[in-house]
Formats: C-alpha cells, sequence, structure tokens
C-alpha cells in the first residue's frame, strides 16, 4: 500500500508534536475537563493525545461524538448531524474538542456552536491538520498539530472512502489532486 503514498508527515514527526500539543493542553486545562473526540477521523489522533495529556499529568474525561455538517450550505452554524451523541451531559462542564482536520472548519464551527447551545462554560479545541487556504468559517482551533497545503491526505485516522485509516503517518495518495 505503502508505494502509492507520498509521506508528508512521518510517525516521528507526528509523535514530537503531538507530545508538545500536549504540554500545551496540559498548561489550559486540568481532571475537571471532558475531552470529547469527534469520530471517526480523530480516534487515531485522539487516543494518542489522551496518552500524551497523562505523560503531561492530566487526567480528563473522555467521551465520543460522530458528526456531519449540514451538506453546502454555507450558513452551517449549528447546524450539525449527530449520528452518535456523546454519553455524558455536557452542561455546565469544560470540554476539549478534538478533531482530525480543520478543513472549511463547519464541522469544528458547528459542533462548537452545539456545545455553546447546550450549555458549556468553557470550551477549546485541538486538531491534528488545518488547511489555511480552505477556511469558510471566524472560528480558529485553539491548538493546531500542522498546517499543510490543500491536498486531500490520508492516514493516522483519516481516510478516503474509509480506507488507509491504518497508515501511522499522513501522506497522500499519488495521483490525487
Ligand atoms: P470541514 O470541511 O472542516 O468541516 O471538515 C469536514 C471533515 O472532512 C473532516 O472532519 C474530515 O473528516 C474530512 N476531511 C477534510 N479534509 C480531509 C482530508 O484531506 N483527508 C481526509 N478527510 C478530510
Ligand atoms: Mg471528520
Amino acid at each position: 500500500m505503502k508505494d502509492n503514498i507520498e509521506v508528508l508527515i512521518t510517525e516521528a514527526e507526528i509523535t514530537a508534536r503531538v507530545n508538545e500539543l500536549a504540554i500545551d493542553i496540559a498548561k489550559q486545562i486540568d481532571n475537571d475537563w471532558l475531552v470529547i473526540a469527534l469520530l471517526r477521523g480523530s480516534f487515531i489522533f485522539a487516543a494518542d493525545l489522551v496518552r500524551a495529556l497523562h505523560n503531561a499529568g492530566c487526567n480528563p474525561q473522555i467521551d465520543f461524538m460522530t458528526v456531519s455538517s449540514y451538506g453546502d450550505d454555507t450558513e452551517s452554524s449549528g447546524k450539525v448531524n449527530i449520528n452518535y451523541d456523546t454519553k455524558a451531559e455536557v452542561k455546565d462542564r469544560k470540554v476539549l474538542l478534538i478533531d482530525d482536520i480543520f478543513d472549511t472548519g463547519r464541522t469544528l464551527s458547528a459542533t462548537v456552536e452545539l456545545m455553546h447551545q447546550r450549555g458549556v462554560t468553557e470550551l477549546k479545541t485541538a486538531v491534528l491538520l488545518e488547511k489555511p487556504e480552505r477556511h469558510e468559517v471566524d472560528l480558529k482551533a485553539d491548538h493546531v498539530g500542522f498546517q499543510i497545503d490543500n491536498k486531500f491526505v490520508v492516514g493516522y485516522g483519516l481516510d478516503s472512502v474509509n480506507r488507509y485509516r491504518t497508515l501511522p503517518y499522513i501522506g497522500w495518495i499519488r495521483g490525487d489532486k
């Protein structure tokens, strides 16, 4: 499978950056926080990040959500399809949202809006990747692992039609735009 893929960010680079992110995040959150990983794309990043948080002295609670932003509607704020919801009640909680990639930003922005509607008291966001050229929303993620060019990437949890999630690095498929 690897022959097909051009490596963009190596496994070692990801590990080093995830550890740096955890050290930064651990300065801002404590064990009272609830971490919500947005599935499916963030599952590997979230798994590594929360263990790095532990190593940085921080042990928050963990939960999961699967969301998708509404179609191509530019007015996506607060409009999010919830395919799987958190077990935990988020009202009056401090929440760290983790996602794989900030592309247009609609997913994260709509989820942030939803969290506010549900009464979170404090909110932070962390994404592994960001494509600055693609931003369509005002929101900025609080923690960003890597900024990348406007290319479709796979690996480390990110998929193309549910393939390539297993790659331990981030790359792009040769021949893709
Ligand atoms: P948004 O455009 O920021 O709302 O991103 C929506 C979702 O599209 C992300 O959470 C990813 O799951 C997916 N996505 C966006 N860009 C890529 C990519 O380059 N590779 C794989 N998935 C992507
Ligand atoms: Mg996603």
